[in-house]
């Protein structure tokens, strides 16, 4: 296991301003009047643990999306980025296959923050002629109804951003889309992960290169212990070796898990790697672990530099991370 390296992004403040006005300018209707009241709202049942409200309606999906998808968007885009080694996002398995296909299945991902990531780490990527075909492949589950959220910033990625009517000639020849329609495919999908059949999620998975968690695994565990620890599993027999498996949460999770009548308080992570690295308890009966463990993070700052621009506040943000890959 190795400790992740801090790289630097090449082009950093650009790429991240980018990213930035793409959350801007996908919800107008919500910026062009005062956001607040909206916003207190949401925080309220957000602080309520009522996601069932805070994700009922469109305004108020789109003004999560707006304050809190933006500065995890960045912090993303870093962590993508400095995995880029380990995740090897474009490499073709047959030298036979004209174009690679990179798939990945964002579970508890339909508020964008990992889209809009991975649209500014395909622009990052796509710098040799073999990277100019490749394509990602996305895949957005959700529990809510994200889907117009998803299209707005997904088609945000792929269209050149509207400049103003007084822009100069210059600046309208260099306006360009972060990626192209050919080469980035999002879709989004309506599911409760921990009531899906092993099919369907067999289905959802299928030839997966990389699986996030991004900020929903403990929100998972809340719901319930038993239901995530059989998702893992299912995910686990569902997934092809080699499948990457990325989860980023907030550093210090604990869930609460009642033992013959005792209730005792584990980290997220060590739930995780329980289930994960040693599924049966017993080393003998369960020679190979079905996971091996490649890079964590107890507790990282991801500070935003000085200068991005948006109209809304945005923070550094601290996480703990955790990348598996599917063994043979
Ligand atoms: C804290 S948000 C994180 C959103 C996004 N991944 C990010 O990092 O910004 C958690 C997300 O998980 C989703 N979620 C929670 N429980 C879920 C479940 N059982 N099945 C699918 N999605 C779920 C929520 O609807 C929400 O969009």
């Amino acid at each position: 296991m190795q400790f992740i390296n801090t790289g630097t992004l090449p082009g950093k403040a650009i790429e991240q301003q980018l990213l930035l006005n793409i959350f801007r300018d996908a919800f107008p209707e919500r910026l062009s009047t005062d956001i607040k009241p909206l916003l207190q709202e949401v925080k309220g049942h957000l602080y309520n643990r009522d996601f069932a409200t805070a994700f009922g309606k469109e305004e108020y999906l789109e003004t999560y999306a707006l304050r809190w998808s933006p500065s995890r968007t960045l912090c993303y885009l870093e962590i993508l980025h400095d995995l880029r080694d380990e995740l090897k996002p474009f490499e073709s398995e047959s030298e036979e296959t004209e174009d690679a296909e990179w798939k990945i299945v964002g579970l508890g991902g339909g508020a964008g923050a990992e889209i809009v990531a991975l649209g500014g780490l395909m622009k990052l990527l796509k710098t040799t002629e073999e990277e100019h075909r490749a394509k990602m492949n996305i895949a957005a589950i959700d529990i809510a109804d994200w889907a117009n959220v998803v299209t707005r910033l997904g088609s945000g990625i792929v269209t050149k951003p509207p400049l103003s009517k007084y822009a100069s000639a210059a600046a309208q020849s260099a306006n360009s889309a972060l990626t192209s329609l050919s080469s980035f495919a999002v879709t989004f999908h309506q599911h409760d992960v921990l009531n899906l059949s092993p099919d369907t999620l067999a289905n959802i998975v299928e030839n997966a290169h990389l699986i996030t968690l991004l900020f929903t695994l403990n929100e998972l565990y809340t719901t319930s212990l038993s239901l995530t620890q059989k998702f893992l599993l299912n995910l686990t027999t569902a997934l092809a070796p080699g499948a990457h498996l990325l989860v980023v949460d907030s550093p210090g999770s604990y869930s609460t898990v009642s033992l013959n009548g005792a209730e005792r308080k584990y980290p997220m992570q060590w739930l995780l790697d329980h289930t994960l690295l040693n599924p049966s308890g017993d080393a003998k009966a369960n020679p190979s672990p079905c996971w091996e463990k490649l890079q964590e993070e107890e507790s990282k700052w991801f500070r935003l530099p000085a200068g991005l621009r948006y109209p809304i506040e945005l923070e550094n943000m601290r996480y703990q991370l955790h990348l598996y890959r599917r063994c043979g």
